[in-house]
């Protein structure tokens, strides 16, 4: 048991922040997390209790959408809208993945700056690549942190050089399976179905891979209705789908394992109640949604359904791996959305935002993100020492750590009970 005194804050629910001031927490020497206390219980595990001084302790971040091969381009070429960037951009850099001495180099970078922006488990992109793939996920387990990594399916609409068949994508992610299963049925990393959106795979390929999560209880990730010209394209490819969110659910892509979605900035109606129903998660990623001018989503309507909503960073159409930025542009976005809908559409809170960035992302993951019994202890410590001034109330400390805080502030990273130290590079 190891057992740690700070001024513990996370949010167990998206309306309230749970706030100890130097509280206790204990943890079992799997990484699971036995209590928080207000006052130190008299007990014998207890002997050694580790002091963190007057720094904050909150959940370690969760994002859930990152394209990691795209981290080269992260804070450029921000000057088109999603289709154009495609092929402008973010295709030609992903087909650099073709050489592995490449990918390992630019993934130890992108798996670093994970690491020191405090964010412990992701749903991450790769590229068709299978090699590179399976390079990315081995720095994730070198790392000790958390992910599903996805090898991404696309055999149309794209460069030739970056097209896979239905057959490699299959191949590649049952190599992917059996490589992460060496590390145990609880192993940290783990493959996900990743087509990487309709246009940019064939009703086959899409038929394959729904076939294939039935098969292996796999989850799966996608991108959904981002932007107009998309979705509109995406209706001219699938004329007998109802919807963008229809078409998937066809192939068996839309909750019939667990599901992850991002964007969905026009995602209401029918694709609404589907998403609901079948529990797909929302991945709102407002950093990317401005960046590529593709707007806004309306994460109150979803959280007020009872959707799941979490976020996602989206490099390199978001244009850094700061979870803090992610939860900032939540909430300056909603601003924006409120007063366009007069009011309508309530923007979202500091507890809602870091509940999304939080529990609302690790739970899937199973039980992370929040400081419960049961959970797993993925936790930062911050030293928000130069922020902290006056007489700040601890949720004035985490609202400025938010707002102003980066990197640079967070002093020890845990996923899983084990504290990380920092990835080679
Ligand atoms: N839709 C299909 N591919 C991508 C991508 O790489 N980034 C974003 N933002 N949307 C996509
Ligand atoms: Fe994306």
């Amino acid at each position: 048991m190891k057992v740690y005194r700070a001024n513990i804050i996370y949010a167990p629910t998206p309306d309230k922040l749970e706030i100890v001031p130097h509280g206790y927490i204990s943890v079992r020497s799997s990484g699971i997390i036995e209590g928080v206390y207000a006052k130190k219980p008299a007990k014998t595990a207890w002997r050694q209790v580790i002091d963190l001084g007057d720094k904050l302790l909150i959940p370690a971040f969760n994002d859930l959408h990152v394209h990691a091969p795209q981290y080269r381009n992260m804070g450029l070429a921000l000057d088109l809208e999603l289709l154009p960037w495609l092929n402008t951009y973010t295709f030609p850099e992903e087909a650099k993945y073709a050489d592995t001495t490449y990918a390992q180099r630019m993934y130890r970078r992108f798996i670093h700056d994970l690491w020191m922006q405090g964010t412990m488990r992701s749903a991450v992109f790769g590229t068709m690549h299978a090699e590179s793939t399976r390079i990315l996920a081995d720095l994730f387990v070198q790392a000790g942190m958390g992910a599903y990594v996805g090898l991404v399916g696309m055999n149309r609409n794209s460069p030739d050089n970056l097209r896979n068949t239905t057959d490699d994508v299959i191949e590649g992610l049952e190599m992917l399976r059996k490589h992460l299963e060496k590390h145990g049925k609880d192993g940290l990393v783990r493959p996900i179905i990743t087509p990487r959106f309709i246009p940019s795979c064939t009703p086959d390929m899409l038929q394959a891979l729904g076939q294939y999560a039935a098969q292996t209880g796999m989850p799966v990730q996608s991108h959904l209705s981002e932007n107009r010209s998309e979705i509109a394209w995406v209706a001219e490819l699938e004329p007998e789908s109802t919807s963008y969110g229809d078409a998937y659910n066809r192939y068996g892509l839309f909750g019939q394992t667990p599901t992850l979605m991002a964007h969905c900035c026009y995602t209401d109606g029918e694709e609404l109640e589907l998403m609901k129903r079948n529990g797909v998660y929302v991945v709102h990623c407002p950093m990317s949604n401005s960046n590529l001018s593709s707007g806004i989503a309306p994460i109150r309507r979803f959280l007020d359904e009872g959707m799941h909503v979490a976020l996602g960073t989206d490099i390199s159409a978001g244009h850094n791996l700061s979870m803090l930025n992610a939860m900032r542009y939540a909430m300056q976005v909603s601003k924006l959305r409120y007063a366009e809908s007069r009011g309508a559409l309530r923007f979202l809170s500091l507890s809602e935002v870091l509940y999304l960035a939080t529990k609302a992302g690790g739970s899937f993951f199973g039980k992370v993100g929040s400081f419960e019994h049961g959970y797993e202890f993925d936790a930062l410590v911050i030293d928000d020492s130069y922020l902290n001034y006056d007489n700040y109330t601890l949720e004035q400390r985490l609202e400025r750590y938010i707002y102003l805080g980066d990197d640079r502030d967070i002093r020890r990273r845990f996923c899983r009970g084990v504290e990380l130290t920092e990835p080679v590079y």
